[in-house]
């Protein structure tokens, strides 16, 4: 059986409801807003953040309404985010279709994206409950928060791991730890569990960014976004911040051109190929690896082997994915 199989199983029916719920949120009685909705609706992705609400959830109990509001609020969110870092990121390919700006423009983009992120407002306000409500307010923050430091990180000379982790942890990590934390507290975890859940969506959070800055090395046909965008954006991702910092040459003069956002091609596809060729790749799966491993222990012991058997095919979902 497949990943996606093994981490559906236990939440099939869940799963099911909450795709109906999440379908029926996108009209609207403006029919300038309805076409925009009709165009996100028609390209949904894979719904990993609500499957991982759900999984925590059916940890205790039969998933409540709450539960499926918060899925809906994180789900929204992270679509509200797609939408704005592609007009960020000037990308024009999203899920295998013309990203948002790419097919209307860059204003209507933002005001789309913002509409969106109202509608994840009213789901977390649904659930009526205001550790809930507090925490998804302060995480929309958190979020804008990774991507001004990323664009902050243009003006650096260096390349730092430590840096890149608290990029990836606000602008990625954070909206898997809110996942496994609030489903948890909605479904009557105690504070251990709770805790023990948060763990295991913030590592998963942190795989899931290395293997997208990994997929960005691979083919656009493949990944359904554009290929080698992290570079053309000025951005130093894991694999080239190993390889780069772990080289003899000095790579200070194609560092400042890749961003200052002034590299040729030829210098781009340098740092790139140096990047495959001395064990950048390499080095961010291994990373994966050590992360996995540490996320599985804050899982709590009491949960169901079909449940285990689901959160851990989930890291071996985003770990191994090819979108
Ligand atoms: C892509 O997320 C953006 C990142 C946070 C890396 P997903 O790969 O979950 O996107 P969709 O929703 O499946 O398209
Ligand atoms: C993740 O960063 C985007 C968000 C967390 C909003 P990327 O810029 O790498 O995401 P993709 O590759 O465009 O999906
Ligand atoms: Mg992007
Ligand atoms: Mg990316």
């Amino acid at each position: 059986m497949d990943y996606m199989n093994q981490i559906c199983l236990p939440v099939a029916a869940e799963f099911d409801e909450f795709r109906s719920r999440y379908s029926s949120l996108f009209s609207c009685s403006n029919p300038a807003v309805d076409v925009l909705l009709k165009f996100l609706s028609r390209r949904n992705g894979k719904m990993m953040r609500p499957l991982l609400v759900l999984l925590v959830s059916k940890c205790y109990c039969q998933v409540p309404d709450s539960v499926y509001h918060l899925g809906a609020a994180v789900e929204l969110l992270h679509q509200g985010s797609l939408i704005h870092d592609d007009v960020v990121d000037e990308s024009e390919k999203r899920r295998g279709h013309r990203s948002a700006n790419a097919a209307f423009d860059n204003r209507l983009a933002v005001l789309l994206g913002d509409y969106v992120v109202s509608m994840a407002l009213q789901q977390i306000t649904a659930t009526a409950h205001v550790r809930c409500v507090q925490h998804i307010s302060k995480l929309i923050g958190t979020l804008s928060e990774g991507e001004i430091n990323q664009l902050n990180a243009l003006d650096f000379d260096t390349l730092s791991e430590d840096v890149y982790f608290d990029i990836i942890s606000k602008k990625t990590a954070i909206l898997f730890s809110t996942c496994t934390e609030l489903s948890a507290v909605l479904s009557g975890a105690s504070g251990q569990e709770i805790e023990g859940f948060r763990q295991f969506g913030h590592v998963a959070g942190l795989c899931f960014q290395i293997m997208d800055d990994i997929l960005d090395y691979h083919s656009s046909d493949e990944t359904g976004k554009p290929s080698g965008n992290d570079m053309k954006e000025g951005k130093f991702t894991l694999p080239a911040i190993y390889a780069l910092n772990s080289s003899g040459r000095d790579w200070s003069a194609h560092i400042k051109a890749i961003r200052s956002l002034s590299a040729t091609p030829e210098q781009i596809k340098e740092v790139t190929d140096y990047t495959v060729s001395n064990g950048g790749i390499d080095y961010a799966v291994r990373k994966m690896d050590e992360l996995k491993k540490q996320a599985i222990q804050g899982l709590p012991a009491f949960i169901s082997t079909d449940l285990r058997t689901a959160f851990e095919s989930y890291l071996e979902l985003i770990t191994n994915r090819a979108k």
